[in-house]
């Protein structure tokens, strides 16, 4: 340590005389938290949508947690998978609690993973200058889908077993003889096997649950670069006030602490009641085919997705053609990749925007959800056209985007955040 340094470190001891000065001498404790908390200017209008956020990283927090625990007394083997979770059940101490609670943490990801990407939706908060924002949150989301399908074969029940044969089974699907060996690698064997069930293990406890928290740091460092969006779409760092600060910004602590506090406690409370009186949620979070365990030799009646994967699977069975099924369920996802480019608008938020957007919005809101029950649906023939015609309206949505983006009417967005006082 050079002499300047040596005394830098001595005058800031000196000048707080604490544990804080200590490790602030050591570690940019304290210029961290200003930066990121009490000194990070978050719109003051935020609104309900802007709990989903913080509330994802709460879940993020919960699987973790959770998952640490029953890997505990899980045992990843094609032997023993199925009877260590009726032992974590039953005879583990808490262990129904911290099962449900993990269970019941994956479908709550993917409703509040959902309801903020929503807001992205309504508020413009892809546009520019969050892009990459935009983009490491698709990146999360394709994580977070792929984490929940490893996770969904640990138990070893026959769901579980035939939803990840029919999954894995898709890739099949890519021509040249290629799809053949890929589904053989990625199972690691001639079927879904303990092989496989020992890799979907690996990548669940520990490969994504790494890349998902690097990326929402990102995620979260992106969003700091530039500022958060709001209801209005209005940029708060054009306007300033003589000290500097954006004049429509509040210090994201205590006020959002607190507010995002109050956002914690409805949560909680809602996610309890499931925990304790619904935790199968009438067959939604937890399938009853999967309290029988995997037999390779006996398909379960109706093979359907958990209830967040089911709009995806609903436009795979919508199309005749296995290949073109498969391209278009990997389209409907990764073309939310280019939102940002796709919209035209000059304003931001919905609350600007011309009676199109809103219309077509409206009309892709009800697509996804449609689609999302007619996939928990057998495939009739009624079912079959009605997905056809949602998948349609799902990619209009984007596809048209460019053209009705821009000829939509716009209104003229005010210079500050609109806000009243409770
Ligand atoms: C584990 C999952 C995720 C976590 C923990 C997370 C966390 C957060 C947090 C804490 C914020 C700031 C608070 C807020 O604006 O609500 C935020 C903002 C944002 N997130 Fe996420 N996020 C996740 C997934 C996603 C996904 C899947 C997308 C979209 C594909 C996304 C897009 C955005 C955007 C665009 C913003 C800025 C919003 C604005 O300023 O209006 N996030 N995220």
């Amino acid at each position: 340590m050079s002499a300047a340094q040596s005394s830098n470190v001595s005058a800031a001891e000196s000048r707080k005389g604490s544990l804080t000065a200590w490790i602030d001498a050591r570690f940019p404790m304290t210029r961290m938290f200003k930066e990121h908390a009490s000194e990070y200017y978050a719109p003051k209008n935020f609104n309900f949508w802007y709990y989903f956020g913080s509330l994802a990283l709460v879940v993020l927090v919960i699987q973790i947690v959770t998952g640490i625990f029953l890997t505990m007394n899980y045992k990843p083997s094609a032997e023993d998978a199925f009877a260590s979770v009726e032992y974590i059940m039953r005879d583990v101490d808490w262990g129904w609690l911290i099962r449900y609670m993990h269970s019941t943490g994956a479908s709550a990801f993917f409703i509040v993973v959902y309801l903020h990407m929503f807001r992205g939706l309504m508020y413009g908060s892809y546009k520019n200058p969050r892009e990459l924002i935009w983009i490491f949150g698709m990146l999360i989301y394709l994580c977070l889908m792929a984490e929940a399908f490893f996770g969904y074969l640990l138990p070893w029940g026959n769901m579980s077993y035939w939803g990840a044969q029919v999954i894995v089974s898709l890739f099949g699907a890519i021509p040249f003889g290629i799809g053949e060996v890929l589904v053989d690698w990625i199972r690691g064997d001639y079927y879904i096997s303990d092989i496989t069930l020992n890799r979907f293990f690996a990548l669940h406890v520990i490969a994504l649950p790494l890349a998902l928290v690097f990326l929402v740091i990102a995620h979260i460092l992106a969003l700091h670069e530039v500022g958060s969006n709001n209801p209005d779409g209005v940029e708060i760092k054009k306007l300033k006030g003589p000290d500097g600060r954006p004049v429509d910004g509040i210090p994201f602590h205590p006020y959002y602490t607190v507010k995002d506090l109050v956002g914690f406690i409805v949560f909680a409370a809602l996610f309890a009641s499931v925990v304790f009186f619904a935790p199968e949620m009438g067959g939604y979070f937890l399938e009853h085919a999967n309290f029988d365990p995997a037999d390779p030799l006996l398909t379960p009646e109706h093979i359907a997705p958990v209830w967040y994967f089911t709009p995806y699977y609903a436009i795979l069975r919508a199309v005749p053609n296995k290949l073109l099924g498969v391209v278009l369920m990997g389209a409907a996802v990764l073309i939310f990749f280019f939102l940002p480019w796709l919209d035209r608008a000059k304003v931001k938020s919905i609350r600007y925007r011309g009676w199109i957007f809103k219309t077509f919005l409206f009309a892709f809101a009800t697509s996804f959800i449609a689609l999302g029950y007619l996939g928990l649906q057998p495939a009739t023939e009624g079912y079959t056209l009605a997905a056809r015609v949602f998948t349609v309206v799902y990619f209009a949505f984007f596809l048209l985007m460019p053209w009705y983006s821009k000829i939509d009417k716009t209104k003229p967005v005010p210079d500050r955040v609109t806000y009243h006082a409770h």
